[in-house]
């Protein structure tokens, strides 16, 4: 398909996701993701995808179907439809079985730990397995109420896997993609699920599959040549279990200038207010993150540990604000992971607070996501030190927050997804708590004329690859047929 054809496509797409011409023309577009952001403003948002996802229809329009969030009494049920701005959403309430074996089992106690290289924390069971197939067979058969021949179908995420599978299952031959926004693990990793190739051979039900970077894509053509005697065509296509599958790298991106309008102190709110107030002449480091064991929110404690060990004249001097929002906190891992950093964040303070010092403030709530963008521009670094993420917008955020006049410098693993973009934060290990905390003083240090250097080139390639070029990239792929 050439330029001009990619573009009417797209166009195309996009008016009848606003509604403008009729689904008999050129097709719906229908999002699926388990979990759908709150759409009313001001509410914490749950994670990056919805955030993502939020802002990406948000623009275009469309109908996305998704988990209420809610126990439903007796069986799993679909809601009646509501319309929110240019979005319609369509939610289903889980019974409590469906969502223990789907949601609290087998997607976040093994699937979660797996795709993040964590196997030894997974937790396998054949009726969480049964409940995820069962639950994504609901999720099927709401898309499948009213679909029209051209609609297409953009699902999200490691829920999903089984999706593509049950609607080609109860007949439909849409045009189906998926994109994974978490990390997909070297084969040998993926193969510690005892039901991998099963789920393989679901995943290979979509049309495309799109990863957040070509380490992700690499590892999943990895597998599907080594293990499953698939064979590589022209195109980043797959042949495999009897189908033509396409590959793609579609990293997430961020929107820059509404970030960035947000962060301006005329943007402050009262809670900004308070923050300046208590940190004064001290310099700030920011974390934001769900508390995830993926996160490395412990390593990273030691690191800021060892940091005010090695660095005597920062005591006092420097304040480091984590906010964690609780997050799956009915998944066991996730309780423990909780009590270790409240008794690590009681240790260090214990270790160095001062009367008129407290060097480590835990905050285990979250905020709005508009309200962080000052907090992150007030910050003097960024520290984004996850032990695996597939991509981690924090580390976007926190860079198109800053004053590019004076802006604050971003530490980040080089095991999020972002590292493949941002090449010029400080690029750190998350498992080495020295090359932190000797990160943390070159931040801390660096002259303005390198901090704007760095940020230029970061916000260059944030610019190049925004949220919308992430969208339409992915759904111009799936739209295109061959
Ligand atoms: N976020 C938020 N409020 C909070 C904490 C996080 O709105 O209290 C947002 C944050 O701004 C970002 C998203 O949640 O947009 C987190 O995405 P990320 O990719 O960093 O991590 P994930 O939680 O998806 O693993
Ligand atoms: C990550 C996952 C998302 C998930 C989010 C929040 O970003 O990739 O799929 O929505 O975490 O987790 P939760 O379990 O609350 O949806």
């Amino acid at each position: 398909m050439d330029e001009t054809m990619f573009g009417q496509a797209l166009g195309a797409l996009r008016e009848t996701a606003a509604g403008v011409s009729s689904a008999a023309q050129a097709g719906r577009l229908i999002v699926v993701s388990n979990r759908v952001a709150p759409i009313e403003e001001g509410q914490p948002t749950a994670g990056g995808l919805a955030a993502g996802v939020l802002d990406a229809l948000q623009e275009m329009g469309g109908l996305w179907i998704g988990w209420s969030g809610e126990i439903a009494e007796g069986e799993s049920r679909i809601q009646p439809e509501r319309q929110k701005g240019r979005i319609r959403l369509q939610m289903l309430d889980l019974a409590q079985g469906d969502y223990d074996d789907y949601y609290r089992g087998f997607a976040n106690s093994a699937l979660w730990p797996v795709l993040h290289y964590r196997s030894a924390l997974a937790r396998f069971s054949r009726s969480h397995y049964a409940g995820y197939r069962r639950v994504n067979a609901l999720f099927a058969s709401a898309v499948a109420e009213g679909l029209a021949p051209d609609d297409i179908v953009w699902a999200h995420d490691y829920h999903l896997l089984g999706l593509a599978a049950a609607l080609r299952a109860q007949g439909v031959t849409n045009r189906l993609g998926i994109f994974l926004h978490t990390p997909f693990p070297a084969a040998a990793v993926f193969m510690t699920i005892p039901v991998h190739e099963e789920l393989a051979r679901a995943l290979c039900q979509y049309d495309l599959i799109g990863f957040q970077t070509e380490v992700d894509r690499r590892a999943f053509e990895d597998y599907v040549l080594r293990e499953a005697d698939g064979h590589l065509l022209p195109g980043r296509a797959l042949m495999v279990f009897g189908r033509v599958v396409r590959t793609g790298v579609y990293p997430i991106g961020v929107q820059v200038d509404e970030i960035r309008a947000q962060a301006e102190p005329a943007a402050e709110c009262p809670q900004m207010a308070k923050l300046r107030a208590s940190t004064g002449d001290s310099k700030l480091i920011i974390s934001v993150d769900r508390l995830d064991y993926s996160k490395g929110l412990n390593e990273r404690f030691l690191a800021y540990e060892r940091f005010l060990e090695q660095n005597e004249a920062r005591r006092g001097a420097v304040t480091f604000l984590q906010i964690a929002p609780p997050s799956r906190t009915d998944v066991e891992t996730y309780r423990e992971i909780r009590l270790e950093l409240e008794g690590e964040a009681g240790r260090i303070n214990g270790r160095f607070a001062e009367l008129d010092w407290t060097p480590l403030r835990y905050l285990n709530k979250g905020f709005a996501r508009q309200a962080l963008m000052p907090m992150y521009a007030l910050a003097d670094v960024g520290l984004v030190t996850p032990m695996r993420d597939g991509m981690n917008l924090v580390a976007k955020e926190y860079v198109a927050a800053q004053n590019p006049i004076d802006p604050g410098v971003l530490v980040l693993s080089q095991f999020a997804g972002a590292a493949c973009e941002l090449k010029a934060a400080l690029l750190v290990n998350p498992h080495d708590p020295d090359a932190i905390a000797e990160a943390l003083e070159q931040a801390l240090s660096m002259p303005l004329a390198e901090r704007r250097e760095r940020h230029a080139e970061m916000m260059a390639v944030l610019r190049r690859n925004s949220l919308g070029t992430w969208r339409d990239r992915f759904l111009g792929d799936l739209h295109r047929r061959g």
